[in-house]
C-alpha cells in the first residue's frame, strides 16, 4: 500500500520518479506527489492519479538531480491535496515520503502540540517527519541521527524516505514492514517499493530489511542498524524484463494477465513436473521432506484471494497426503492466541510477499516454533525471505489489482506440492498420481482453449452487468472458486456477489432468489454433478437466472441453464485451475461494459502493506 520512489544521480531525477510512480500505482491511487532537491526543495503533490499530477505541474521547475515520489492509497485522512504525500516539516528543510502506518502517531502529536506544533495535513506521516526535525533540532544532530533516535520510539510500519534541504545528493530511508528496493547504477542509485521503477536502468538490487537504514547518495550507499553498526548491502541481481511489466497491446493488464496464463502456469510447471518419468522436483519440499512426512497438521494463512487458494489447498492437501489441514485468516490468526505446537507447518501464501497480516502471522507462528513454507509470487519479498522453505510460483509480476495468473499459479504450486507428499508419504496410489501428473501437464493447453473461447463470456456479461446483486455457487473443490468468482466480480464491478457451497444456499440466500438474480453455477462434471443439478433446478423454480461453468459434453445442464459456458474436462483436483478462467473473464466483461477502471478499481491497493 502506497507506492515510494526515489533517484539520486546525474540524470534528472523527475522523469525517472514520475515514471517509476506509474509503475507503482497498483499499490494505492488516492494522490500523488514529487519533492525534488535542486539549490533548495520542491514540493508537487495533488489528489489522484500520477496523471492529475502531471497535468498540474505543467510549466513548473523540474529540475533536480535528486527526487522522491510517492503514490498513495489514504490510511490517516481522506484523499486530498493536503493529505497527499510528501509532506514538508515546519521549518520547511525536510521533505518525507511514508509507506505505513505510525500506530502512536497520537501520543507523537500530543507531544509536538505541547510545543507549539501545527499540522497542515490529517496525517500521521507529517506528526512524524516533525518528530523527527524536533529531534534533530534539539539534539542538534544531524538528519540520520535525529532518524535513528525516532524510530526507536515509533510503532508501527513505515517505509521512510526523507530529503533534507541542507545535505544535497542524499535521500535518507527507513524500513520496517513495508517492502523497500535499493537499486544500484552506475554512479546513481535507485528506490521503490519494488524494483519496477528501476528496471531498465540497473538489474542489481539490494533488498532493504527491517530495522535498516540506509544513506543513498549517487556514489555510496551506506547501510545500518538502528544501533548505527554498518551492514555489508547484499546485492541480488534481479531476473526481471521491462516487457513483464508493461500491457503488451492488451487494453488493460487484467486481461492481459488473464491471457498470459497458458504461460504463466507453463512457468509455473517447468523444471518441476516431469509427467512422463512420473516425477516432481520441488527442493523446498525435498528440504522439508521429513516435516511433511511427520506433520500432525497443516495450519495456512493467507488474505483475499491466496486464501481461496489456501481453502482448496485444504481440500487437495487432506485427500491425498491425510495430513489435517486448517485454513486461517491471517488477520484472525495473529491475534487470536491460536495453539501451534513445535513442529506444526505452516503454509503461507501470498502473491506480493508483503501482505502484513500474513507477514505477521508467520512470524508469530515462527516463534512458536512452526516450521514456515512460502507460497509466494515476488521473489525476495519479506515472506519468501523469512520463510523456512517455499516454492515460488513464477507467474511473473501482477500488476492488476484483481489476482488472476497468480491464482492459478498458485493452484499449480499447491497441487504439485500435494502431489509430491502425497506419493512421499505412500497416500496416493500409483495410478492416481500418475493421472494427476499427465492432468496436471495438461492445463496450459485446456487453459488455452478455454481462452479462445473469451468473446462468449463478453455476451453473458452484457446480459447481467445491470444485476445489483450476484450468487456464486459451487461444491467441493468448486467451491472455494464459487468464493473466488464472487470476490472478483466485487472488486471489478461493484455488484455486491457471495460465493456459497451449493448446498448452503437453501439454509438462507435462497431467499434472495427471484427472476432479477444472477446465479453463477460452477458445476463442472464431478462427484457432485447429480446434487448440482438439483441445486440448478432449485433456483429455476424460484425463477432465477442460472449462468452454468460445465464440462464440455454435459448435455443435462444446458437444457435448465440460462446461459452457459463449457470448459474442458479435467479431473476434481484440476478443474478449479479451469473454472476460475471464465470467472475472471466474466468480472473482467462486466466491469469493462459498467466502465470501471479495472486495473485500479476504487478504494483497493495490490499489496495491503498496512493491517
Ligand atoms: O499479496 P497477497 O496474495 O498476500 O494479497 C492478499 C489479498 O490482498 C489479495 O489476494 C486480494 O484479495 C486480491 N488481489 C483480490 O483480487
Amino acid at each position: 500500500m502506497c507506492g515510494i520512489v526515489g533517484y539520486t544521480g546525474s540524470k534528472m531525477a523527475f522523469p525517472i520518479v514520475i515514471s517509476g510512480l506509474k509503475r507503482l500505482e497498483y499499490r494505492g491511487y488516492d494522490s500523488t506527489g514529487v519533492a525534488l532537491l535542486n539549490d533548495g526543495l520542491k514540493v508537487y503533490k495533488k489528489k489522484g492519479r500520477v496523471a492529475d499530477l502531471e497535468n498540474a505541474i505543467i510549466g513548473k521547475d523540474l529540475h533536480g538531480h535528486t527526487g522522491i515520489g510517492h503514490t498513495r492509497w489514504a490510511t490517516h485522512g481522506e484523499p486530498n491535496d493536503k493529505n497527499a504525500h510528501p509532506h514538508s516539516s515546519a521549518s520547511g528543510k525536510l521533505v518525507m515520503i511514508h509507506n505505513g502506518i505510525i500506530e502512536n502517531y497520537a501520543q507523537l502529536k500530543k507531544e509536538l502540540v505541547n510545543k507549539g506544533y501545527v499540522f497542515s495535513s490529517d496525517t500521521d506521516s507529517e506528526i512524524l517527519l516533525n518528530f523527527i526535525e524536533e529531534i534533530k533540532e534539539n539534539n542538534q544532530c544531524n538528519l540520520e541521527e535525529a532518524l535513528r533516535i525516532a524510530l526507536k520510539r515509533v510503532t508501527g510500519t513505515y517505509v521512510i524516505l526523507l530529503l533534507d534541504a541542507e545535505n544535497p545528493d542524499t535521500i535518507i530511508a527507513a524500513r520496517k514492514g513495508s517492502p523497500l528496493v535499493i537499486g544500484v547504477g552506475k554512479g546513481e542509485h535507485f528506490l521503490g517499493s519494488d524494483a519496477s521503477p528501476m528496471l531498465e536502468y540497473t538489474k542489481e538490487v539490494v533488498y532493504v530489511n527491517d530495522y535498516e537504514l540506509a544513506i543513498v547518495r549517487p556514489n555510496e550507499l551506506i547501510l545500518k542498524n538502528l544501533g548505527n553498526e554498518q551492514i555489508t548491502p547484499f546485492v541480488t541481481k534481479l531476473d526481471m524484463e521491462l516487457a513483464a511489466i508493461e500491457k503488451g497491446g492488451y487494453e488493460h493488464f487484467m486481461l492481459k494477465e488473464i491471457f498470459e496464463q497458458p504461460s504463466t502456469i507453463n512457468d509455473c510447471l517447468r523444471g518441476r513436473l516431469d509427467a512422463a518419468a512420473g516425477t516432481i522436483t520441488m527442493s523446498g519440499i525435498e528440504n522439508n521432506i521429513t516435516h511433511f512426512k511427520n506433520a500432525n497438521r497443516i495450519i495456512i494463512v493467507a488474505c483475499g484471494t491466496s486464501w481461496h487458494a489456501a481453502l482448496l489447498a485444504e481440500y487437495i492437501i487432506e485427500e491425498l497426503c491425510r495430513i489435517p489441514v486448517e485454513v486461517e485468516y491471517a488477520s484472525e490468526f495473529r491475534y487470536r492466541n491460536p495453539i501451534i505446537n513445535k513442529g506444526d507447518i505452516i503454509i503461507a501464501i501470498s502473491q506480493s510477499g508483503e501482505t502484513a497480516d500474513t507477514l505477521v502471522a508467520i512470524e508469530r507462528a515462527k516463534e512458536n516454533g512452526a516450521i514456515i513454507f512460502g507460497v509466494v509470487n515476488v521473489v525476495g519479498s519479506s515472506i519468501a525471505r523469512i520463510s523456512d522453505g517455499g516454492a515460488y510460483t513464477h507467474a511473473g509480476p501482477e500488476i492488476g489489482v484483481a489476482s488472476t495468473k497468480t491464482f492459478t499459479g498458485q493452484l499449480a504450486v499447491l497441487v504439485m506440492m500435494a502431489l509430491k507428499i502425497a506419493n512421499e508419504k505412500g497416500t496416493i496410489s500409483e495410478d492416481r498420481y500418475k493421472n494427476l501428473l499427465l492432468e496436471l501437464e495438461a492445463v496450459p493447453e485446456k487453459v488455452d482453449a478455454i481462452l479462445k473461447s473469451a468473446e462468449q463470456l463478453k455476451t453473458i456479461a452484457l446480459k447481467y452487468k445491470d444485476a445489483s446483486d450476484a450468487l456464486y455457487l459451487g461444491r467441493g473443490y468448486n467451491f472455494p472458486i464459487a468464493l473466488e468468482g464472487a470476490l472478483k466480480l466485487k472488486e471489478i464491478s461493484y455488484i455486491h456477489a457471495e460465493g456459497y457451497p451449493a448446498a448452503e444456499m437453501k439454509h438462507g440466500p435462497i431467499a434472495l432468489v427471484d427472476e432479477n438474480l444472477p446465479v453463477v453455477f460452477i458445476a463442472t462434471k464431478d462427484l457432485y454433478h447429480e446434487k448440482i443439478v438439483s441445486n440448478i433446478q432449485e433456483i429455476k423454480a424460484r425463477k432465477g437466472k442460472v449462468i452454468a461453468i460445465i464440462t464440455e459434453g454435459d448435455e443435462i445442464i444446458p437444457g435448465m441453464a440460462d446461459d452457459v459456458f463449457f470448459v474442458p474436462f479435467a479431473d476434481d483436483i484440476i478443474a478449479p485451475m479451469l473454472s476460475s478462467i471464465p470467472m475472471q473473464l466474466l468480472s473482467y466483461y462486466i466491469g469493462i461494459a459498467k466502465g470501471v477502471d479495472v486495473d485500479k478499481p476504487r478504494n483497493l491497493a495490490k499489496s495491503v502493506t498496512v493491517e
